[in-house]
């Protein structure tokens, strides 16, 4: 069913981790006065990212570093190589450094409390960007910036549904979840289980965590492939696992996007390469370029403006069909 849905939303370590800043940086900063303390008007963001597991991310972290660039704010970067106790630790390095704002794209959505207290204690007001967490306290952070997962899921499902619409079934689906505990993997699970339970024929024979990473992705699609020899659609969490997937449905013998369709979520270029060549049938899309809002929520919230407290992403739905016209204008 070819079609494009347009999703709109104008909703307005330092000890085991890297902490490391980019080139705006001020040398000092490490021992800069406090929040809202400089004289000067510099503001110092403390931003610690899940890691590197994936080209979205990736992107994500070149969108982030060249906005605080552009808007002259110093940036101290952190990576937790997607573990939550890193991210823990960054954070409360932060708060020692006393940096003006935080804001952080959490590893799982749970176990936040304590450290943002701590945050909010000292004064530091933070941002969640890209993944929310799962707190009953809803001051302890400013505001959110990022994707709704839900309907993400929702989009993967109805361009399913509506792909089925005249086929009687049974269709078997197999599901690649993101990493266990994170929002985004939650979320597309359920957003998509939500819209396939209406029709009995949509059963998900085998669910499990590929982690978001392409390697992962492609030694549970062959585990998939080894007990399920009737497989209709895989439904990836993200791009990089549908990639490393569809290696395993190649190296199996079959034709990805024919004997098995798939459909995948984020949007990034090898995706969309892929959906040329009629392996993957349809992307959501999942936009990473959030660093120019970021920094605006940043000044803002550094200079104890009131900000919305959820600012939704716009994005599309992509199917095979508008992949070619599509790619060039790709930025990610
Ligand atoms: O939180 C966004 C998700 O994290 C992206 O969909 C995935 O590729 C990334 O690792």
């Amino acid at each position: 069913m070819a079609r494009r849905t347009a999703v709109l939303a104008g909703i307005a370590l330092i000890a085991s981790t890297a902490l490391t800043a980019c080139s705006t940086e001020n040398p000092d900063s490490g021992t800069a006065p406090g929040p809202g303390a400089k004289p000067d008007g510099e503001i110092v963001l403390g931003f610690a990212q899940v890691g590197a597991e994936s080209g979205w991310r990736t992107a994500n972290t070149k969108s982030v570093q060249e906005a605080a660039k552009k808007a002259g704010i110093t940036l101290k970067f952190s990576d937790a190589q997607q573990k939550q106790e890193n991210q823990i630790k960054a954070i409360r390095t932060f708060i020692q450094q006393r940096v003006d704002v935080i804001a952080f794209s959490p590893v799982v959505e749970s176990g936040w409390d304590t450290v943002l207290k701590e945050a909010k204690d000292a004064g530091i007001p933070v941002i969640l960007t890209d993944r929310a967490v799962d707190t009953q306290d809803t001051s302890l952070y400013k505001t959110f910036l990022g994707s709704d997962f839900v309907k993400e899921g929702r989009s993967a499902g109805e361009w399913l549904t509506a792909e089925y619409a005249d086929d009687k079934g049974p269709v078997n689906i197999v599901e690649l979840q993101g990493t266990t505990g994170s929002a985004p993997a939650n979320d597309r699970k359920a957003g998509f289980a939500e819209v396939i339970k209406g029709d009995g024929k949509f059963e998900v024979i085998a669910s499990q965590t590929g982690d978001f990473t392409r390697a992962k992705g492609k030694e549970v699609m062959q585990a998939f492939l080894k007990s399920h020899k009737d497989i209709d659609v895989l439904y990836a969490h993200n791009d990089d696992m549908a990639l490393g997937a569809i290696q395993a449905i190649e190296e199996a013998g079959k034709q990805p996007g024919k004997d098995i369709k798939v459909i995948s979520v984020d949007g990034i270029k090898d995706a969309f390469v892929a959906m040329t060549q009629g392996k993957i049938n349809v992307v959501v899309e999942c936009n990473p370029l959030l660093g120019d809002q970021l920094m605006d929520l940043t000044e803002k919230v550094a200079a104890g403006e009131d900000v919305p407290a959820r600012v939704e992403t716009e994005e599309g739905v992509f199917p095979q069909a508008e992949a070619e016209a599509a790619l060039p204008g790709r930025r990610y």
